[in-house]
């Protein structure tokens, strides 16, 4: 342990409370609010600003998580050897959710961003479905992970 042992773990923490907190907000409170809003391509310009807003501290986040955890990888537990198994597994869902995450940037937001630009609405509304089923998928892959993380000292 150093100095900066605590920051690092402590933004670690925060990053990880930030972007699943952010998917479940997204997915469980603002997803079923939105069908109220008229007319329907309303909707859609408001995912399309919701997503570059959040989008922006995923992208922080996606670079912060494995830098902090390769800090206390390396630096608290002298590499992987020192590190117990539920690190390795929190490696390997961390990875899956960073690699899902930049796959759902490039292709289906992209889509989506130029669909609602050009007023494509069937197409944005198919890309969103896709957007959706990435961002399920990631909201239970991040609750393992911190799962992972916080209990995984005490077995
Ligand atoms: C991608 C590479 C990642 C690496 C190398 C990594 C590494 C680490 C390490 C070394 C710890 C300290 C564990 C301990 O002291 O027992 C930790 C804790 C933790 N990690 Fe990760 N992690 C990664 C990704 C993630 C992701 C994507 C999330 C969640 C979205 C996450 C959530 C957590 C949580 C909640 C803790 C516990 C923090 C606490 O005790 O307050 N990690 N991680």
């Amino acid at each position: 342990m150093t100095d900066l042992s605590p920051f690092m773990l402590g933004a670690h923490a925060l990053f990880a409370v930030l972007w699943v907190g952010g998917m479940f907000f997204a997915y469980q409170v603002l997803r079923p609010s939105v069908p109220g809003i008229e007319p329907p391509p309303e909707r859609l310009k408001l995912w399309d600003r919701v997503f570059a807003r959040f989008f922006h501290w995923v992208w922080i986040a996606a670079v912060a998580l494995p830098s902090t955890g390769y800090w206390m990888i390396f630096v608290d537990f002298q590499g992987f050897r020192g590190a117990s198994l539920h690190i390795h597994w929190m490696h390997g869902t961390g990875w899956l959710m960073i690699v899902l995450f930049i796959y759902l940037y490039m292709k289906p937001y992209a889509l989506f961003r130029e669909a609602v630009a050009a007023e494509n609405w069937e197409d944005a509304k198919a890309n969103l479905e896709r957007i959706r089923k990435i961002v399920l998928t990631n909201l239970v892959l991040g609750v393992i992970t911190i799962l992972l993380g916080s209990t995984g000292r005490l077995w």
